[in-house]
């Protein structure tokens, strides 16, 4: 079997449908200005559309426009507010593909370092196990919420940031970045299930919440035990991290900022083996990038050329 496999290269069965990660990208790394952004989504328009057509995602390109992902991405989830279950869906969606990539994230780490340390394997192994589960877990979840497997485009945008060759760099993104990012997003979704009255999944999330805490806590380990003895490796390892924080942040959705769509959850990644220096650190990361008021802005303009562009149509066409 082939070691180091290229995002393009996973598996899924004909219920998946494939999207192209440029708009994760892009999104991680826009600057502050309404026409910058209001151009990039523009320019990306046919192809973020083309990706949405015949999935559940497009009632939500109808009534936002290309600069969709904007409002979903940085609006909290809030039950009163428009397209609530529809906005829902598509987090839940995502993180049921998160934990898949997570799954393929574990297992090729066991595979792609033969020569690591047998209790690393062991490590791995554990966490495809518990992987494996909360995959189970969350397509519950979607069922139980009324959505399905496949209803939404996947990005294998986290597995293409965060599968370095080199072992230290793996731990890194996969399990401190990526089970990083699911202990901020757990943590919101247990919130979010509170206010909601929803015990079903506020259990079911906090029983996996705690399995990603173990999951960080072994890139925590790891990442000394491969770097030791070699401060040189160790600073390449967490400029890595660094980027990969970066592009996990989503130009400040997930952030320290006040009125992020989610939040760092300090306390889960402080007993994860986080230190204080290093959450300051993913503080400042994190809040780079477009303030909500410049992403509200152009969401607001790209609906609105958006229905301006279709109702001429519509015109011209009757
Ligand atoms: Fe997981
Ligand atoms: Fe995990």
């Amino acid at each position: 079997m082939k070691r180091f496999i290229d995002h393009e290269e996973l598996a899924r069965d004909s219920r998946f449908i494939r999207q192209d990660a440029a708009q994760a990208n892009v999104i991680s790394s826009l600057p502050d200005d309404v026409e910058t952004v209001v151009n990039v989504f523009e320019q990306f328009g046919p192809m973020i559309e083309a990706g949405v057509r015949g999935t559940s995602a497009e009632p939500l390109f109808e009534e936002l426009g290309p600069g969709f992902m904007l409002t979903v991405l940085n609006e909290p989830l809030d039950p009163e507010a428009p397209a609530a279950l529809s906005r829902l869906l598509l987090r839940m969606h995502g993180i049921f593909v998160g934990e898949l990539q997570a799954l393929e994230g574990a297992a090729r780490s066991l595979w792609d370092f033969p020569d690591a340390p047998w209790e690393f394997k062991m490590n791995m192994a554990r966490q495809c196990w518990d992987e494996a589960r909360h995959l189970q877990i969350f397509e519950k979840l979607l069922v139980h919420l009324g959505g399905h497997v496949g209803m939404y485009p996947e990005s294998t945008f986290l597995f293409e940031a965060c599968c370095s060759e080199d072992p230290a760099m793996r731990v890194a993104g996969v399990n401190r970045g990526l089970e990083g990012l699911a202990c901020d997003v757990f943590r919101d979704m247990i919130r979010f299930a509170d206010k909601t009255g929803d015990e079903v999944m506020k259990q079911a999330v906090d029983f996996v919440l705690a399995d990603e805490i173990t999951h960080v806590r072994f890139g925590s380990e790891w990442v000394k035990e491969f770097t030791k003895g070699d401060p040189e490796h160790l600073k390449r390892t967490q400029d890595f991290r660094r980027e990969v924080d970066k592009r996990f942040s989503f130009g400040g959705a997930r952030s320290d900022r006040e009125d992020a769509a989610i939040p760092i959850a300090r306390e889960d990644r402080l007993e994860a083996g986080f230190t204080e220096d290093e959450l300051q650190e993913l503080s400042e990361i994190s809040g780079i990038g477009p303030s909500k008021a410049t992403l509200t802005e152009a969401a607001q303009i790209l609906r609105d050329r958006y229905h301006e562009t279709r109702d001429a149509q519509k015109e011209e066409a009757s």
